[in-house]
C-alpha cells in the first residue's frame, strides 16, 4: 500500500509532513522533480509532459493515488491528465480543492450552488504559472461570489529556497507582501498557493500583519486525504515501502529535506 506525493521540488513535503502525521499507518513514496524545479516559469505543456512523466513512475512504485502536492502542475497538467491520461484504476488528485473549501466554509464535496461568504478580500500568493492560469479565481467562483481576490505571483522564492537561501527567500516575500498590499491594502485572508511557501509561513505572518488569517494547504490536504481513503480505501495502491525519489542531487535535496522536516530524510535517485 502506497499513495504518492508529487511536487516540482521541496515545496511538497510541508504536504508529506501531514499527511504522514494524519495517516501514520500509510506508506508514502515522494517524488520531488528536483532537476526540473522551479515549474511556475515553465509553460503549461512543459509542467504536464514533467508531471505524468513524474506519476507515471509512482505508478511504477506502486501507487494507485497520487496527489499533486505542487498548485502549478494542479494549475495547469491536472484537469489535461484527468481529462486523457490517468488510467481507468488510478487516480490524480490536487491540492486547490480543499483549500477553497475551507475559506468558503464548505464540508468535503459540498458541490452546491455558489453563494455569500464571511471573507471578502483575499490575498493569493502562488508562481507566476497559478497566477496565470487562473485556475484559483475559477474554483472560488464555482463556490462563492461577491470575493475579491487579488494574485500575487511570488517569483524567486520557490528557487531561493530550493537553493537554500531562506534570507533571500525572506527578503522577495517582503517584497511581494509590499506588491500586494499595494493592490490590496487590507486583505481579510492569504493564501499561501504554493506548497513551498508554508516553509516561509511566518514571514508571510509577519508581512501580512496578525488580523491576516494565512490559510495553507498541509493540514487541509491531510484530512481531505483521510476521507477519501476512508470512502475509497481500495486506492491505497500495492507499494509498501516509504520511500524519497529525486530527480535532482540526492545528497544536496537529502540535506535540505532534513533541515526543513527536522529529522533524516534520504533520497534515492528517481
Ligand atoms: N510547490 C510548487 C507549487 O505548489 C512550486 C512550483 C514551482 O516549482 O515553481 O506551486
Amino acid at each position: 500500500m502506497a499513495v504518492g506525493i508529487f511536487d516540482s521540488g521541496l515545496g511538497g513535503l510541508t504536504v508529506l509532513d501531514a499527511v504522514t502525521k494524519r495517516l501514520p499507518d500509510v506508506p508514502f513514496v515522494y517524488f520531488g522533480d528536483n532537476a526540473h524545479a522551479p515549474y511556475g516559469v515553465r509553460d503549461a505543456d512543459d509542467v504536464y509532459a514533467l508531471t505524468t512523466a513524474a506519476v507515471e513512475r509512482m505508478f511504477g512504485a506502486g501507487c494507485d493515488l497520487v496527489i499533486l502536492a505542487c498548485n502549478t502542475a494542479s494549475a495547469a497538467a491536472l484537469r489535461r491528465m484527468q481529462e486523457s491520461w490517468i488510467p481507468h484504476d488510478k487516480r490524480v488528485l490536487g491540492v486547490f480543492v480543499p483549500l477553497i473549501e475551507a475559506l468558503t466554509e464548505r464540508s468535503w464535496g459540498d458541490n452546491s450552488p455558489p453563494r455569500e461568504v464571511e471573507v471578502k478580500h483575499v490575498a493569493l500568493f502562488a508562481t507566476p504559472a497559478t497566477v496565470a492560469s487562473r485556475a484559483f479565481q475559477r474554483e472560488l467562483a464555482f463556490r462563492a461570489i461577491g470575493v475579491d481576490v487579488e494574485a500575487q505571483a511570488c517569483g524567486g522564492v520557490v528557487d531561493a529556497i530550493e537553493d537554500g537561501d531562506m534570507i533571500l527567500a525572506e527578503a522577495l516575500v517582503r517584497s511581494h507582501v509590499d506588491a500586494l498590499k499595494r493592490k490590496m491594502p487590507d486583505p481579510q485572508a492569504a493564501i499561501l498557493g504554493c506548497t513551498h511557501y508554508p516553509i516561509m509561513h511566518d514571514a508571510f505572518q509577519v508581512a501580512l500583519g496578525e488580523d491576516v488569517s494565512v490559510y495553507s494547504q498541509a493540514n487541509l490536504v491531510a484530512e481531505s486525504l483521510a476521507d477519501y481513503l476512508e470512502r475509497h480505501p481500495k486506492m491505497v495502491g500495492a507499494g509498501t515501502e516509504s520511500k524519497f525519489l529525486t530527480t535532482g542531487d540526492v545528497r544536496k535535496v537529502s540535506d535540505r529535506a532534513t533541515q526543513f522536516l527536522r529529522r533524516q530524510i534520504t533520497f534515492e535517485a528517481a
